[in-house]
């Protein structure tokens, strides 16, 4: 018989979503001949059973295709905010799950949705999940769709801001996403070739930046371009950022992880301008007049790049593959050149982060590219 399998787009959008369900549908539809039911905005549409019949015509037309046709959110399927109060709706989304009778669930999503997926999968849904941020901070899987075009649309950024930079002998920090990890600045940065790149894995200090600017202008260069990731911190920022949240890892209550977690959420809050504060430091400690562009959401939207359409094709047509040999209870990984199941529960909760000796790192180092350390 048949299968019907439904699927899901949850978390931040990002460029190559709507490629990866068409690689999935369209080998679940003509290669499988299986039924396919579309759950609109993430683990919404599973808990209100809001759905859209994804037959052949729905996914032509749509692998250039920015945002995501079926929509998202960021809820979490334990913890599902109704009315402000977190509730567990995984029941609900099992019954909606056997409403529609449901072979397999593929969800696309990042770090959240693996765990989401985890919990449905340890419920006995058959999940399988498909790994999308343009952080690629997706732990076990060599990458991620979305990542290589806001590579494109960031260096393509860091690159403008050069001219203008030297035009007017300023330097200019380019604020680019990434709350954990800084895979996508380390490598916009390098790519764009800019002056200093912070990231979160690495704490800076602002003398440590200034002297790298301070040597360029010795050399002749009176303009820099920093790459910045919204997560990157100062020392004495990492510090109580560390402090913070090693109370919410050592918290001995429910209660007291509640007050842990309320103080961590302040710190980082706290710490959100990092990247006006830095510039206003490096115009006093330099002399050079320092601007600030946030690249923001602009590194989420549009069409994905080649690379991430023929990743998200692969990765689509793979995930049919696994819910027709059984496989559940996975995260559908890239790895080189092709693809593989790696577990839910290896996956879940974990963050991939730049190892301070990652070839990227050193590869900086060596062209003289300042890490503020
Ligand atoms: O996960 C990707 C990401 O773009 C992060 O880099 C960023 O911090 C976050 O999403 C912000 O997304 P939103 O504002 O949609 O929650």
């Amino acid at each position: 018989m048949a299968k019907r399998v439904g699927i899901l787009t949850a978390g931040g959008d990002a460029p190559g979503l709507n490629a990866v369900i068409r690689g999935f549908g369209k080998t679940a539809i003509w290669h499988y001949g299986w039924e396919l039911v579309g759950f609109i905005d993430g683990v919404r549409g599973l808990v209100n059973d809001k759905t859209v019949d994804l037959t052949g015509p729905a996914l032509s037309g749509i692998l250039t295709v920015g945002g995501t046709i079926l929509g998202t959110s960021r809820d979490k399927v334990h913890k599902y905010l109704v009315d402000g109060e977190p509730q567990d709706m995984i029941p609900t989304i099992a019954q909606t799950y056997e409403k529609h009778k449901l072979d397999a669930l593929v969800m696309l999503g990042g770090g959240g949705t693996a765990k989401n997926a985890r919990r449905l999968s340890d419920a006995g849904l058959n999940v399988i999940s498909l790994p999308k941020t343009i952080d690629n901070d997706i732990w076990g899987t060599d990458t991620t769709f979305g990542f290589a075009t806001a590579m494109e649309i960031a260096t393509d950024a860091i690159d403008r801001l050069h001219s203008t930079a030297h035009a007017h002998h300023r330097i200019i920090l380019a604020e680019l996403m990434g709350h954990r990890a800084g895979w996508l600045t380390l490598g916009a940065g390098l790519a764009g070739g800019a002056d200093i790149i912070l990231i979160p894995e690495i704490p800076y200090t602002v003398e440590s930046v200034a002297t790298t600017i301070r040597a360029r202008m010795q050399r002749g260069s009176t303009f820099s371009v920093v790459a910045v990731a919204e997560g990157a911190r100062d020392t004495v920022d990492w510090a109580d950022y560390r402090a913070a949240k090693d109370l919410v890892e050592t918290a001995a209550s429910a209660e007291a992880r509640r007050a842990a977690k309320a103080h961590l959420q302040n710190v980082e809050l706290a710490q959100r301008e990092h990247t006006f504060k830095l510039a206003r430091e490096l115009e006093a400690a330099t002399g050079l007049e320092s601007r600030v562009t946030i690249l923001g959401y602009v590194q989420r939207g549009g069409t994905p790049c080649s690379a991430d359409r023929l990743l998200a094709t692969r990765l689509g047509a793979a995930a049919a593959d696994l819910v027709d040999a059984g496989t559940f209870g996975v995260l559908v990984a890239a790895k080189g050149d092709g693809t593989a199941p790696v577990p839910l529960s290896e996956v879940a909760g974990k963050l991939k982060l730049v190892p301070e000796t990652h070839d990227w790192v050193e590869t900086a180092r060596k062209v003289g590219t300042g890490l503020g350390d």
